[in-house]
């Protein structure tokens, strides 16, 4: 079976998940816009002295004679005036190894670049170290777009360094691995018997990456059965497992963002899923249990459905290669 992610219009008729007026509906207008992926900077800067720091997802590419880019900033940041007033801005670019760093700088902390390595750019604006790359610019201009000001940057200099990207999509961080499609797996045909261990070793990691993909899209298709996204089931995961947390534990926990956690609660709220608490602890009802309950029994019957018919020693030889793959790159498996 080809791996297809599943598509709500597939009968040629158009039948969206959700559907409404952006104007009405912040949240829903949100969760679409989730649904465009896009990479994670931090944009720095320094004025008389003092600097500020944001978390954004809202970086893009505007011209490439003159360099330009350019990023937007909520009129509601505490950094805005000093953006507004300086001179320029540094975007930082972050890598995979870098999700600490996102939560770091969308969070609320005083000092922001406090025990963060960093060094100061020639254009005046704070480097932070370990990025994939740096944008370096002088403001161009300010374009105000509702409750956000666009703020274009023209590029003074760009510098890149080895590595991955951290992605942001539907309201979770996640990395880019090549679409199993552009990189099909080397046929084993032909291959002589003393060329086999060599082919199966090619073939695997291709494997690997297309097991996962197809994976995915079959759970999607299950989970979309069960009409809950996938940040509404991790913050109920979350609490499910530390009844107690804060939203902003939560957040963590789960590794969403602040403002799709707090989407994600309104939607359990919605549907009497979440206890109301007047200390701000959160627990689950007894219908949220139950769903958490029924989630699990799903997954598990999916997951037997997906390995039947394979032979047990074949699913040991299998965990052992993965768990050596993994364990032998320094993760904990
Ligand atoms: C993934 C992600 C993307 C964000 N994108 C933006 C953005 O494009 N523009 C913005 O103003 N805030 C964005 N935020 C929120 C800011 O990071 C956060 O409000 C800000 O860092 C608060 O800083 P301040 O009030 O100390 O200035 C984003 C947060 C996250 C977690």
């Amino acid at each position: 079976m080809p791996a297809s992610i599943p598509s709500p219009s597939q009968d040629g008729i158009l039948q969206p998940t959700e559907t409404g007026d952006p104007a009405a509906d912040g949240r829903l207008f949100r969760r679409c816009l989730g649904h465009y992926a896009t990479g994670i900077a931090i944009i720095t800067a320094e004025h008389d002295g003092v600097r500020a720091a944001v978390t954004v997802n809202s970086f893009a590419s505007v011209s490439l004679d003159p360099p330009l880019v350019l990023w937007s900033l909520s009129h509601t940041s505490r950094s805005y005036p000093l953006f507004k007033a300086g001179r320029g801005f540094a975007v930082n670019v972050l890598s995979s190894a870098q999700m600490g760093i996102s939560r770091h700088f969308s969070s609320k902390v005083e000092d922001k670049f406090a025990d963060i390595p960093w060094s100061p750019g020639e254009f005046g604006s704070p480097l932070l170290h370990g990025c994939l790359a740096h944008f370096e610019c002088d403001n161009h201009s300010h374009v105000e777009g509702g409750d956000h000001t666009i703020l274009l940057g023209l590029v003074r200099r760009a510098s890149r360094y080895e590595g991955e990207p951290l992605l942001f999509t539907q309201g979770q961080y996640g990395v880019a691995s090549s679409h199993p499609e552009a990189s099909p797996a080397p046929e084993l045909t032909g291959t002589s018997a003393g060329d086999m261990g060599t082919a199966y070793q090619q073939m695997i990691f291709s494997q690997l990456f297309k097991a996962h993909h197809v994976m995915s899209s079959l759970f999607y298709e299950h989970r979309r059965d069960e009409g809950i996204s996938n940040s509404v089931a991790r913050a109920l995961i979350s609490i499910y497992d530390k009844p107690g947390l804060t939203i902003d534990e939560v957040a963590r926990d789960a590794y969403l963002g602040q403002r799709d956690v707090e989407d994600a609660l309104a939607s359990l709220r919605r549907r009497a899923l979440v206890a109301n608490s007047p200390d701000g602890r959160l627990s689950l009802t007894d219908e949220g249990r139950r769903l958490r309950e029924a989630m699990l029994t799903r997954w598990k019957a999916f997951q037997d459905r997906q390995v039947e018919g394979i032979p047990e020693a074949d699913l040991r030889a299998t965990s052992r290669t993965l768990t050596r793959l993994i364990t032998q790159s320094g993760f904990a498996a």
